[in-house]
């Protein structure tokens, strides 16, 4: 279905410019809903906070009645109805979108070509988490220009969707690309930078993405794993004193505080994991105006 928004391959400029133009609208001075009596299907089939809870409030703020599934409890599921038949019961009630979280096995493509209206990937497996990308870009130019930005991620990036989908869109501005994680971690092949030790990459990088590591999507965890985390990719308060002023902290959250960062760094002034919650709800909101009205061209 076109007007879905699946993955960040295709993006052209002109549509991210769209989206931040109106986000930014949208964070200055709360527009009219403009859907009234329509609704949007919220299903997670799996755990959610911010994401879910952003797209809420982004719905109600267009006007859109949100319609939330998570996770199987209280469901049919639980009777054993599948993951896709309770979508394709949901698409029965014709709601005017479907925003969506599923594992890897789910045929995300498939299904949004199936369905008539627009499907809004929010988070698929180890594949893409497309908002998520996008709400990070856009606090980073809240700040500083993307153009040739130099920005280093931290930590489980193979298995990470928020850093799958950004690989998709960061080539749009000539990014730098810098990664530091555990080998087993990182991905097979890649051309981006290799830091051997977070100071290091800390040093170098305009912007710093720091990701969770996604223990449910893989068996590498484990107490070595986490000592060898801690002792040389944690970004530490240690780290902190020689942190360039202008360098941005990012995490998509939820942060694990005692593994990949401390609470010291969770709440230095640098740190834009508060903001990136808040411009979540800004830019989800702007891209569901943008894609119900079939204006995001
Ligand atoms: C991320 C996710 O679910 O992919 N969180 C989010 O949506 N804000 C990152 C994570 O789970 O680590």
């Amino acid at each position: 279905m076109t007007n879905s928004l699946l993955d960040l391959k295709f993006l052209t400029r002109v549509q991210l410019e769209k989206v931040f133009f109106l986000a930014r609208e949208i964070k200055r001075a709360p527009l009219k809903p403009e859907f009234l009596g329509q609704t949007a299907a919220l299903l997670f089939f799996e755990p959610s906070t911010r994401t879910r809870l952003s797209f809420e409030s982004a719905c109600v703020r267009a006007g859109l009645g949100p319609l939330v599934f998570q996770g199987g409890a209280g469901t049919s599921m639980e009777k054993g109805e599948s993951l896709e038949d309770t979508l394709m019961n949901v698409a029965a009630m014709k709601p005017a979108v479907i925003v969506l979280r599923a594992g890897d096995d789910f045929h995300l493509s498939q299904v949004a070509r199936e369905l008539s209206m627009p499907i809004l990937n929010a988070g698929w497996g180890r594949y893409g988490h497309p908002t998520q990308a996008l709400l990070d870009l856009f606090t980073i130019h809240e700040r500083k220009s993307l153009e040739g930005l130099k920005i280093l991620f931290v930590g489980d990036i193979a298995h990470s969707r928020v850093a799958a989908s950004h690989f998709e869109i960061l080539p749009l501005f000539n990014a730098q690309v810098g990664i530091c994680g555990p080998e087993s971690l990182l991905p097979k092949e890649s051309n981006f930078r290799k830091f051997s030790t977070l100071r290091e990459g800390l040093s170098w990088a305009d912007a710093v993405v720091c990701l969770r590591y996604q223990l449910e999507r893989h068996d590498s965890g484990g107490k070595d794993l986490k000592q060898e985390i801690r002792q040389s990719y944690a970004f530490t308060k240690e780290m902190l004193p020689k942190l360039p002023k202008d360098t941005l902290i990012l995490h998509p959250g939820p942060v694990n505080q005692s593994v990949e960062m401390d609470a010291e760094v969770y709440r230095d002034e640098r740190s834009l994991i508060l903001d990136q919650v808040s411009h979540g709800v800004w830019l989800r909101e702007a891209l569901l105006r943008l894609l119900l009205k079939g204006d995001w061209v």
